[in-house]
């Protein structure tokens, strides 16, 4: 089945536009955006449930493409770089990312990988680290994120958190999911993690 994702792209883009930030202007000013689409199948994840909340959680920016995305859920491809061996089951169950553009998401871009990444209430996404640099956007807030030596620390949707090349971070959602626009660049896109840090989940 093939289906037209301008939507999506469009969608994506209006939000970025909407980001008041050096760092993701940067990105999007260098995204040439009028990329060819891809013929993928669709493939559902078990972490989709998670979008309907999403959508109550996200801020008036933020909701075309929340919206978009849940409405249009089951035609899209969601994927899992990490197995039920990487961080155990709870984790698989709650997590899964969309590529909207990138070497095998919606649009073909072979330079920089954006979409989005869902993570279920209560999930540890422990310390890991890649070459790629990474720019987040949370969509929902109340995840707390860390970097480097820091602590946790709650952040806001809409808030703009910048991962350096192969500097350590991890996420841990609360009560609430996280759906988090991300972009990644410089590094090798479809590449998966070194992860150091522990896999148990649940909070201490
Ligand atoms: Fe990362």
């Amino acid at each position: 089945m093939t289906t037209n994702f301008n939507e999506l792209l469009e969608t994506f883009h209006g939000y970025l536009a909407t980001v008041d930030n050096t760092l993701v202007r940067d990105a999007v000013t260098r995204i040439a955006w009028d990329m060819p689409a891809r013929a993928l199948e669709p493939h559902p994840l078990a972490c989709l449930s998670h979008l309907d909340r999403a959508v109550e959680l996200a801020p008036p920016d933020a909701k075309p493409l929340v919206r978009f995305v849940a409405d249009r859920r089951s035609d899209l491809r969601w994927g899992q770089t990490y197995s039920e061996t990487d961080f155990g089951k709870a984790f698989i169950d709650n997590y899964g990312w969309l590529e909207v553009l990138g070497m095998r998401g919606h649009f073909a871009n072979d330079a920089v990988a954006a979409g989005l990444l869902i993570l279920g209430p209560d999930i540890v996404y422990p310390d890991h680290h890649h070459v790629a640099e990474e720019i987040y956007v949370p969509l929902t807030g109340g995840t707390e994120w860390r970097m480097g030596d820091g602590g946790f620390r709650a952040r806001d949707a809409g808030e703009v958190i910048h991962h350096a090349s192969n500097v350590n971070h991890a996420m841990r959602t609360g009560r609430e999911p996280l759906l988090a626009l991300y972009i990644w660049r410089g590094g090798p896109l479809a590449a998966k993690s070194t992860i150091t840090g522990t896999v148990a989940q649940g909070r201490a």
